[in-house]
């Protein structure tokens, strides 16, 4: 089977994710530049391990980069330390004065409490910059390289977190907000509550989206090994459990010569894991690669793999 439905005009957001070194990267660059073919395609990689560069061979940092000699294909690096340390720059009065009102802390003790992170901000703005960038609309597809299945998911159950502190702070200001309602008999929004409006309205938006089956699909990618089936079972019932649709998955690595005894025991080993994937992921895709001689690197390297992910299909 190939990888199917990536074309539909209505689906923007479509991330690649799963256990370390099994092949994320090079799915999801691989897929970036076959939906190049006819789509304006922005890949995005939320992994600090910054792969996008070595697999692509030309750097990509954190600012909009177009693929040389491909306009149809740009992409970026998203850390989410650089998000958080731009929200915090650009925040840091509301923070403090949320602590302010809100709180008995002295100087000292806000000051050290604004250096703590806030559960779930710094994936939430990484995640930020991604939405921003869909509603935006300069490109048709964003095609998101997460890091290893702990982080992916750290990203995916950020609005979550985000929102209960989002949820506490609103409770701290409801009292702040009775307390001046009493003594001055009225009160008017500030920039705190003009922030905690627009993160849970940035939470919002990643939720609608995340949630949406239409816009949004994410892609296992696994091997047929035991701990990635594992770690691959683990992501499936998150994902499920935050309402994120996945209806494919990439089994990579998959060994198809039979030329030598390592091969053919390499190929037995493997047949095992094949079938308990078949058998623990009965309503998925199963998009099947092989294992290349050569590693994924620079653009023949990825056009190959883009075609053993779509085969014959006519993205154009
Ligand atoms: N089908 C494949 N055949 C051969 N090498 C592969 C294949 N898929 C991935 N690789 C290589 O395996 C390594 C890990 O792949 P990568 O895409 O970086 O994984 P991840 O992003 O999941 O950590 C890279 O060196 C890549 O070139
Ligand atoms: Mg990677």
């Amino acid at each position: 089977m190939n990888i199917t439905g990536l074309e539909n005009n209505d689906l923007k957001l479509i991330i690649f994710g799963g256990k370390g070194g099994v092949g994320k990267s090079s799915c999801a660059i691989a897929t970036a530049l076959a939906l190049s073919v006819k789509f304006k395609t922005l890949l995005i990689s939320t992994d600090p391990a910054h792969s996008l560069s070595d697999c692509l061979e030309q750097p990509i940092g954190f600012k909009v980069t177009q693929i040389i000699g491909n306009e149809n294909l740009s992409a970026i690096e998203v850390i989410a330390d650089e998000a958080l340390s731009n929200f915090k720059k650009d925040h840091l009065d509301e923070l403090k004065k949320l602590l302010e009102t809100s709180t008995n802390l002295d100087n000292n003790d806000i000051n050290e409490m604004l250096t703590l992170s806030i559960p779930g901000i710094d994936e939430v703005m990484s995640f930020k910059t991604i939405i921003d960038f869909i509603e935006e609309g300069k490109f048709e597809k964003y095609v998101v390289d997460t890091a290893p299945t702990g982080h992916a998911l750290r990203l995916m159950s950020s609005p979550k977190m985000l929102n209960e502190w989002i949820k506490v702070a609103a409770r701290m200001r409801w009292k702040y907000r009775y307390m001046i309602t009493s003594f001055a008999g009225t009160y008017h929004q500030d920039e705190v509550d003009a922030l905690l409006i627009s993160l849970k309205r940035t939470v919002k938006r990643i939720e609608n989206i995340l949630s949406d089956r239409v816009k949004c699909e994410f892609i296992p990618v696994c091997i047929p090994e035991a701990m990635s089936i594992l770690e691959t079972m683990r992501l499936l019932s998150e994902l499920e459990s935050f309402q994120i649709s996945a209806s494919q998955i990439v089994i990579n690595n998959v060994i198809l010569s039979q030329d030598c005894d390592f091969c053919r025991r390499r190929k037995a080993g493997q047949s095992k894991y094949l079938l308990q994937i078949n058998e623990s992921f009965p309503g998925l895709n199963k998009v099947e690669i092989p294992l290349f001689a050569e590693e994924i690197k620079g653009l023949p390297a990825l056009q190959k793999l883009g075609s053993s992910l779509f085969g014959n299909q006519d993205i154009n």
